[in-house]
């Protein structure tokens, strides 16, 4: 592993909550001074929508709050990733579940709810809001935005 503290957000499809995720967070580590530390990256356990750029209902929402995720492009989770990074952190139980089977076969980073580090009540995982209304891409980027600020607090506390 390298000096840098990497993460990698996990999903489905890598088109609607994982980028959302890596734009957040990557906006969240921009402003808090902390880029040369932490490295962000997202994939999907599907390989569907591989080599696609984010669906267009989630680059206009994180646009709406002025993070541009535009330029991100999907790809799939490998199992090499569960040595690659020091946080791997999925969405929903079903990512959680699809990680881990890889996880007790490889070892490596064990995946967690990325939901774990938000100060939010209520249920640990992000909704899809693939087949939903404009609506859910909103509380994705409710809970993520969340969940962002618990994650850069506890890497600055360890490398305190
Ligand atoms: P994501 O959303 O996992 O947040 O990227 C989805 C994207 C595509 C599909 C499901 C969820 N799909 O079934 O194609």
């Amino acid at each position: 592993m390298s000096d840098k503290v990497r993460v990698l957000f996990v999903c489905l499809g890598n088109i609607c909550r994982s980028p959302t995720a890596e734009g957040v967070f990557q906006q969240a580590v921009d402003a808090a001074g902390m880029q040369t530390l932490i490295e962000v990256d997202s994939c999907g356990t599907g390989s569907w929508h591989v080599g696609k750029a984010p669906d267009s209902r989630a680059i206009e929402a994180a646009r709406r709050r002025g993070i541009d995720i535009s330029h991100l492009r999907a790809r799939q989770f490998q199992p090499n990733d569960l040595t690659q990074f020091d946080y791997i952190l999925v969405m929903d139980r079903q990512n959680l579940a699809d990680v881990k089977d890889l996880w007790h076969r490889d070892g490596g980073t064990e995946p967690r709810l990325f939901l774990e580090f938000a100060n939010t009540s209520g249920s640990l995982e992000v909704p899809d809001p693939y087949f939903g209304g404009v609506q859910g891409f909103e509380r994705v980027l409710d809970l993520i935005e969340s969940a962002s600020q618990g994650l850069i607090a506890t890497i600055r506390e360890k490398q305190a």
